[in-house]
């Protein structure tokens, strides 16, 4: 089923914190997921109404406890802030709610761990839409096939702001820094293809940009350039992923190209073409004539994704595998290392 009038089953959910990406994405991808929306929270009274109004929802609060006290929910949707997550998720646990919460989920990596101490058997799912894109999905699927995989090593690309230089000051006083906010969106990506990661060397560019060199737990390796001065409005970013005589390429979130080879002799082949279909690249791209989901951006960048996969979830009664707490806390470690290698080798166990 793909619309939410279709599903028999639904969870009921409140909204906290209505502002600009929850009213320009979440609350439009609720129509193709079995929800109903019940609540809205935002400290913003006029906000919630007016979005309340818009969407047929009777229950508005400008407090989270008051909407917990008066409304039959199963879950919450957190889209505030990261200063503002971690609070805000314990309370929904304590309330006996199921979290689905918007990246970043925190400033630091030890508020996670928090989380996850409260979480119990509560569903709980972050909103690290990388993960989620179809795109994604289809790197892991190929690099965990023993043909192709496991992933060796892998670069990304992403059109990022910079990266901040007194990384124990951002760190202690929790600064607001776009390594953060969206630093976090390409090491998503990386992890979720790559698994944890053990240590980080990040060199800042002394005209703008940074490279961090991340390397695995399992032994793959991993760049993540940091374009920061690419204009935002035309794509910059994609990600080169080697598995074992092949390569996969993410560019714009959107074309995926799975290189497979053909049989090949340096200066003896003469034909790049080979017979048969099982040589050569497989490239999957969405068309964008038909007016239709798949090629839709609440689609193609995983927000439906994520948030498809929580319900799911939570009406399946099942433990989340992809965008876990646990998965949060390792991605935040990265971040934090980030912040504090200036070019320095930083071992995430030498800075739990
Ligand atoms: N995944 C993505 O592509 C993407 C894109 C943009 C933003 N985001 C994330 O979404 C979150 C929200 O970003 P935004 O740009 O919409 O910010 P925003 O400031 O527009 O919205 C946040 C809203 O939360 C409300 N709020 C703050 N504290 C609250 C509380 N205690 N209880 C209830 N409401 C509260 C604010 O009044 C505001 O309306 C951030 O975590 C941001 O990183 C994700």
């Amino acid at each position: 089923m793909s619309y939410q009038r279709d599903f028999e089953r639904r969870i009921r959910i409140g909204l906290v914190g209505a502002g600009k990406h929850a009213y320009r994405n979440l609350l439009p991808a609720l129509h193709y997921l079995p929800v109903t929306l019940t609540a809205i929270c935002d400290l913003d009274l006029e906000r919630a109404q007016s979005a309340a109004r818009e969407y047929g929802v009777k229950g508005v609060y400008q407090k989270t406890s008051e909407m917990y006290a008066n409304e039959e929910l199963d879950a919450v949707l957190l889209c505030v802030s990261p200063q503002a997550h971690p609070e805000l998720a314990c309370e929904a646990f304590e309330a006996g709610l199921h979290v689905w919460m918007e990246k970043p989920p925190a400033t630091r990596a030890y508020q996670v761990r928090a989380m996850i101490e409260k979480r119990r058997d509560r569903v709980c799912v972050v909103g690290f839409k990388k993960v989620f894109m179809p795109s994604a999905r289809k790197v892991v699927e190929i690099m965990s096939d023993p043909k192709y995989g496991p992933v060796q090593n892998m670069l990304g690309i992403y059109p990022g702001g910079p990266v901040p230089a007194d990384g124990e000051q951002t760190l202690r006083d929790q600064v607001p820094n776009d390594w953060l906010a969206n630093g976090v969106h390409p090491v998503s990506m990386m992890l979720g293809v790559g698994g944890p990661v053990a240590a980080v060397t990040m060199h800042r560019g002394r005209r703008s940009g940074s490279v961090c060199v991340l390397e695995f737990e399992n032994g793959c390796i991993g760049t993540l350039h940091i374009a920061t001065g690419a204009a935002a409005s035309q794509p910059a970013e994609r990600y080169l992923f080697v598995g074992r005589g092949c390569h996969v390429e993410i560019e714009n979130s959107l074309r995926l190209t799975f290189q497979r080879g053909i049989p090949y002799r340096y200066g003896v082949t003469t034909n790049y073409i080979s017979e048969g279909f099982d040589h050569g690249a497989i490239v999957w791209e969405p068309q964008n004539h038909l007016s239709t989901l798949e090629n839709k951006s609440l689609f193609t960048q995983g927000i439906y994704g994520e948030l498809k996969y929580f319900c799911d979830c939570v009406l399946e009664e099942r433990k989340p595998e992809l965008g876990t707490l646990e998965f949060a806390y390792d991605v935040m470690r990265v971040y934090e290392a980030g912040l504090l290698s200036d070019a320095q080798r930083v071992e995430l166990a030498a800075i739990e």
